[in-house]
C-alpha cells in the first residue's frame, strides 16, 4: 500500500536483457531504497548503471523479477502515471529536458500539465527554484545559464512534480567543480528533507558523500554498503578498473609502502583529520 513503510523502492529478483540480445546486462537483482535515503551508483562502462536508472524510474520493465515502487508494481499499466510522479529521472546533459524559453515557464512546465490549479503551480515553482538556489534567474532564459545552473533547473523541474525520488544519471560528468559542488549541495539538501536520491556517477569522492554505495559490475550487484566499507576495498575497485575515493586510494598506497592507517579513512576531510593529529 503506498507510503506505508520506510521502504520506497525494492527490486526483487530484477534481470534484464535488450530485445534481440542474448546476454541479460543484469541479473538477479535485489536492492531497495528507504525513504530519503542518499544512495550512489558504480561501476564500470557498460555495467548497467543506466539501465538500472531507466528500470527503477520505469523507463524500462525488467525482463525478469519485479520492481515496486511505493508498493506498487511498475509492470502494471494503470500505475505508470502514478511511478512517474513518484520517481523523477535526471540525464547527463541538461539540454536534452529543458523545455521552455524562461526558467520559471521550464519549471511550471511539469505541474502545469498535471493540470494543477495555477496558484498550486506556482507555489510549486517557487518552492523548487529555491531548493536548487535559481529564484534570482528565474526570468533568463536557459541557455543562459551555466552547466551547473542548467543541471539544477533540470532538478527543479523534476522537484515541482514533488517526487518521492529522484534517480540521476551522471548529471555532474559534464560540469567543473564548482557546477559539480553546486549540484552535490542540492541533492544532499533533498535527501535531508524527505527525498530519496539514486546518484549515478564515475566520481568516487562524489559518490562518498552518500548514505550508501551501490556497486555493479559482472551483471550484478557487487557491494551495498556504506561508503565506507565499499571504498576500502580497494582491490574489489581496482578489479574492476575503478578507484577508490582520493584519500582511499591513498591510504591503500601507504598500506602497500607498509604504513597501515586504520580502515575506513575513504574521505579526505577525514584523512587529513587523522594525518594532522599523528604527524603533530
Ligand atoms: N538500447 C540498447 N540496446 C541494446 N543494448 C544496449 C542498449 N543500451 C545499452 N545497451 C548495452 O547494455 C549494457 C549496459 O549499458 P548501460 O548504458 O546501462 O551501462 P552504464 O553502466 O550506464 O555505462 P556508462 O558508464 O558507459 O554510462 C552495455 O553493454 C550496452 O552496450
Ligand atoms: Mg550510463
Amino acid at each position: 500500500m503506498p507510503g506505508q513503510s520506510n521502504l520506497l523502492i525494492e527490486l526483487q529478483s530484477v534481470s534484464y536483457a535488450y530485445p534481440g540480445s542474448q546476454f541479460p546486462v543484469l541479473q538477479d537483482i535485489c536492492l531497495c531504497v528507504g525513504r530519503a535515503e542518499f544512495i550512489s551508483v558504480i561501476g564500470p562502462n557498460g555495467s548497467g548503471k543506466s539501465t538500472l536508472a531507466r528500470i527503477i524510474s520505469g523507463l524500462l520493465l525488467p525482463t525478469g523479477g519485479r520492481v515496486l515502487v511505493d508498493g506498487m508494481d511498475t509492470g502494471t499499466p494503470k500505475t505508470r502515471k502514478d511511478i512517474r510522479r513518484r520517481v523523477g529521472l535526471v540525464l547527463q546533459n541538461p539540454d536534452n529536458q529543458l523545455v521552455a524559453a524562461v526558467v520559471e515557464e521550464d519549471v511550471a512546465f511539469g505541474p502545469e500539465n498535471l493540470c494543477l490549479p495555477s496558484a498550486e503551480v506556482r507555489r510549486r515553482v517557487e518552492d523548487a527554484l529555491n531548493a536548487v538556489g535559481l529564484s534570482q534567474v528565474r526570468g533568463r532564459p536557459p541557455h543562459m545559464l551555466s552547466g551547473g545552473e542548467k543541471q539544477r533547473l533540470a532538478i527543479a523541474g523534476l522537484l515541482a512534480l514533488c517526487p518521492l525520488c529522484v534517480v540521476l544519471d551522471e548529471p555532474t560528468s559534464m560540469l567543473d567543480p564548482v557546477g559539480r559542488q553546486e549540484v552535490l549541495q542540492v541533492l544532499r539538501h533533498l535527501s535531508d528533507s524527505g527525498t530519496a536520491v539514486i546518484l549515478i556517477t564515475h566520481h568516487m569522492d562524489e559518490a562518498a558523500g552518500a548514505d550508501r554505495v551501490w556497486v555493479l559490475g559482472k551483471g550484478g550487484v557487487l557491494a551495498d554498503d556504506e561508503p565506507a566499507a565499499v571504498f576500502s576495498r580497494v582491490k574489489l575497485l581496482h578489479e574492476l578498473g575503478l578507484t577508490s575515493t582520493s584519500a582511499g586510494d591513498l591510504a591503500y598506497r601507504l598500506s602497500e609502502r607498509g604504513l597501515e592507517l586504520p580502515t575506513g579513512i575513504v574521505i579526505m576531510e577525514d584523512m587529513i583529520k587523522y594525518l594532522c593529529r599523528v604527524l603533530k
